[in-house]
């Protein structure tokens, strides 16, 4: 996916059905996405279900359709708000759109009566944390266990 220089405001909004696969892509470019997880079912899901949603930084492409620069899939479950698919666009990144997503999907969180937010860093993915501390995260000391239901 390749994202020109910013040429209208940005915008933080609910993704809209015409980027879902917009979306995907971005999730399967950036590194996200695992053979194990189908992200169009983790989509479709978080965006149905009544406790979580994904969030889209947009911008106006040159025709005035909306084009998709960064995601946040934000939920909770009742007791913890979880944040997934953070991800910007190559040519957007480092002029603060991951932390302005990440500042949409507190806010959400906020709005559901929601005390506190954690996320999941893949070891491989270690170096991200640095992002996530710049923003106030801190390692808590738990380890994260798991098992397939299907
Ligand atoms: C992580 C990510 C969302 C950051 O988005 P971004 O819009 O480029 O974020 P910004 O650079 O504006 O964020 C602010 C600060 O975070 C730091 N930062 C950004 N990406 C970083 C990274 N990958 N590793 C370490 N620090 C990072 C920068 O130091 C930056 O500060 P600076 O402006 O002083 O340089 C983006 O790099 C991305 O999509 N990465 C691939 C997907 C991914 O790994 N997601 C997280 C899964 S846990």
């Amino acid at each position: 996916m390749s994202v020109p220089a910013a040429a209208s405001p940005v915008r933080i909004e609910e993704l809209p059905p015409a980027l879902f696969g917009s979306a995907v892509a971005l999730w399967h470019e950036t590194g996200l996405t695992r053979s194990w997880n189908d992200p169009d079912d983790d989509l479709r899901r978080a965006i149905d279900g009544p406790s979580s949603t994904v969030l889209a930084a947009l911008d106006a492409a040159d025709d005035g359709a909306d084009r998709l620069l960064g995601t946040v899939m934000v939920g909770h479950d009742g007791h913890r708000g979880w944040v997934y698919y953070l991800a910007v666009a190559p040519d957007a990144r480092r002029r603060g759109l991951g932390p302005e997503l990440m500042r949409a999907g507190e806010d959400w969180l906020r709005a559901h009566d929601i005390p506190k937010v954690q996320l999941m860093v893949r070891r491989q993915n270690a170096a991200v944390s640095a992002f996530y501390e710049a923003l106030g995260y801190a390692y808590s000391d738990v380890v994260v266990m798991g098992r397939r239901l299907d």
